[in-house]
């Protein structure tokens, strides 16, 4: 494995990016001829933003499986292609080399013919960071199935909708999960989660915890049955389905600013190139080296950088199944150590969590073997920047703070470690092939440096967002509606005289809540379910380990019950619609909200009180009953 595309220099650089910016089609060609393609593209790109349609590598045909796991056989068939940590650092590691990862994605590619899975079908999988769940994913990528992952965090009800918006046929799960001291129980909430989505006509039960679970008749079976069905028949190959570069590869769901989350599309082609491209260049992977990125795989990090990124690069990845702080805070440095990590890529919200105990958990630690650093998911604050560079990397290792999207399949703009300039709080410089432009409220394009706008893209890239599934009108709406012929990214972001890109945040009503996205109109509606609840409005404020916190400002029916107990039940019911990860960190009861005469809340002074700005809440006379605002302030929670 070679990776010719792979940027050296500054130069190159700066090179590569006007290449791409001159002759796109001819520079992401290029790159692609450097993968396995069954047959290659008649057509590199052909696009509009208006409706949107985007095609990339039209006519090439290939499975990106092969690229991952086939192409290695000859060379690194014996190279450990996933090292996967327990929970439990007294249970051992396993090893999969590109061989066994290679016949295990294999034999349950054969498990899920056998179960009547076919070409173009959706397949949810709700399971913990074992292999097992890398493997699920693979092998419905070998078949040309359609993988939709939900995040072991959320709620029967949260994965039903999922289920049912991609009608799914089967789901893949786990008995539970271990996570910390806790042990979720993955198949139960299944369970729950199945009895409003008669589309499932399967579930694949992998044991992990040995939690006891409900196996229905003719609906359930275990994974570990399966195989050994599969081994008996005697065939342990499984023929690649060939795919159109156009197909669809994956759905992941994902949290705007309305309604419910969307189903993000991904092709298979186009994300290939990019999530490989986008690998190779921002963490300058050299072969053999031990990259560990700490997200979950029900994240869009995931996909692209434990799974897809990584293996299409002939790489080894780390796979964590448990949390940075069990048994104790010093558990990312006992693996780092334990595998000789090269590369860290992780989240600003777990360094900062880190942080909060101190350097005793880093000290006596060997982390000598640490070359790069990552950073991914919401804004790192320079503190924290600062307590990465300096504790972990001791100095000596660059860090890239990597912004990009679910919608965008791979890093946007980053530093290239080690090639590119950092600079603390700065995503920096775009990838190759990555046209970013700061326009203001009217889409009007803002030139030069030293400014500040909506961030949005002027040019398709590989790994861009085809469609939302099943609604591609959504889609234009919310990505390619707002601004003419541009892609918005719902972030704001600055350009200073360097010409080097620092996001802000979220310009959109998006929360990012220890690096999750999550919807206040979602949270608000969750709210609103619970009994006794009138009406409700949540805004961000900036919270010290999660970068921003819940908080929920509620009207209820009735003020005179029992507030503690109502607050405790409003979290429950958050818990219940959305997950853990969108509970409240604050619930006020307040008598009513701000809202302007048309009926629309006022969240910009929400978002003030709750941030502590009292003496700055801008223009409040246009409201309908100006007296509210008094009462919320007198009433804050700090
Ligand atoms: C935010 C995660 C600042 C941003 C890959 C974006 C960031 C949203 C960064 C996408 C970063 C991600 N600096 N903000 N380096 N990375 N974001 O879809 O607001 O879970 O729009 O994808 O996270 O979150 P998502």
């Amino acid at each position: 494995m070679s990776y010719p595309y792979q940027i050296k220099s500054f130069e190159e650089y700066q090179q590569a990016w006007q290449y791409s910016v001159t002759d796109p089609e001819g520079f992401w060609a290029q790159v692609a001829d450097n993968f396995y393609w069954r047959k290659k593209w008649d057509r590199v790109l052909e696009w509009n933003f208006k409706d949107p349609d985007v095609k990339w590598f039209q006519g090439a045909k290939l499975n990106i499986t092969e690229n991952c796991l086939d192409r290695h056989l000859g060379t690194l068939g014996n190279q450990p292609a996933i090292i996967w940590e327990p929970n439990d650092p007294e249970e051992r590691h396993r090893v999969l080399t590109y061989r066994t990862l290679y016949n295990k994605v294999c034999q349950f590619a054969n498990v899920l013919k056998n179960n009547g899975v076919k070409k173009g079908d959706r397949i949810c999988i709700y399971m913990g960071m074992i292999p097992e769940l890398a493997i699920a994913v693979l092998a419905c990528a070998r078949i040309g199935a359609i993988h939709s992952v939900v995040f072991g965090g959320f709620s029967a009800q949260s994965i039903a909708d999922r289920i049912q918006d991609a009608q799914c046929s089967l789901v893949i799960t786990c008995d539970g999960a271990f996570r910390g001291g806790k042990d979720i129980p993955l198949k139960s909430v299944i369970d729950d989660a199945l009895i409003g989505c008669p589309s499932v006509k399967k579930v694949i039960v992998c044991t992990r915890t040995r939690t006891p679970v409900s196996m229905l008749k003719g609906r359930d079976v275990w994974w570990e049955d399966e195989i050994k069905a599969v081994e008996t028949q005697g065939n342990p190959s499984c023929p690649a389905e060939e795919m159109d570069a156009e197909d669809e590869l994956f759905i992941l769901y994902t949290s705007g600013s309305t309604g419910k989350p969307k189903g993000v599309v991904h092709t298979c082609g186009g994300y290939m190139v990019y999530a490989n491209y986008t690998f190779v260049n921002t963490f300058q992977y050299k072969l053999g080296e031990v990259f560990f990125c700490t997200a979950d795989i029900g994240w869009i990090t995931g996909h692209s950088y434990i799974v897809y990124g990584p293996l299409s690069a002939g790489a080894t990845t780390v796979m964590f199944e448990g949390i940075p702080t069990f048994p104790d805070a010093g558990r990312f440095w006992d693996i780092v150590d334990k595998f000789r990590v090269t590369t860290l890529y992780t989240a600003p919200t777990a360094i900062r969590s880190l942080m909060g105990f101190g350097l005793g958990p880093v000290n006596h630690k060997d982390l000598s073997s640490l070359r790069k650093l990552g950073s991914v998911g919401e804004p790192i604050n320079e503190e924290a920047w600062h307590w990465f560079k300096d504790n972990i990397g001791k100095g000596r290792c660059p860090i890239s703070d990597t912004w990009w999207q679910t919608e965008t399949g791979g890093i946007m703009i980053t530093t290239l470690a080690g090639v590119t300039p950092e600079k603390p709080g700065y995503a920096t410089l775009p990838m190759p092939g990555i046209q970013p432009v700061l326009v203001d409220e009217n889409g009007k394009e803002i030139e030069g440096n030293g400014v500040s706008g909506n961030l949005c893209i002027k040019f398709p890239w590989p790994g861009m967002i085809r469609t939302t599934y099943g609604d591609h009108e959504r889609c234009r709406k919310t990505y390619f509606a707002t601004y003419e012929n541009l892609y918005f990214t719902g972030d704001g972001c600055m350009r200073d005289e360097e010409g080097f890109y620092r996001i802000t945040g979220r310009v959109d009503d998006v929360l990012n809540v220890s690096g999750h996205r999550i919807g206040t109109a979602e949270v608000e509606n969750a709210i609103n379910m619970h009994a006794g609840v009138v009406e409700s409005a949540v805004v961000g404020y900036p919270h010290d380990v999660k970068g921003q916190g819940i908080y929920a400002f509620v009207i209820l029916e009735n003020m005179s019950k029992d507030l503690d107990l109502f607050r405790k039940d409003i979290i429950q019911t958050v818990s219940r619609i959305i997950g853990p990860i969108a509970k409240p960190d604050k619930i006020q009861f307040v008598s009513g909200l701000p809202k302007t005469r048309s009926g629309k809340i006022m969240r910009r002074i929400l978002r003030k009180i709750s941030e502590n700005e009292l003496d700055n809440l801008g223009d409040t006379t246009t409201l309908l009953d100006p007296g509210v605002v008094e009462e919320i302030k007198r009433n804050r929670l700090s």
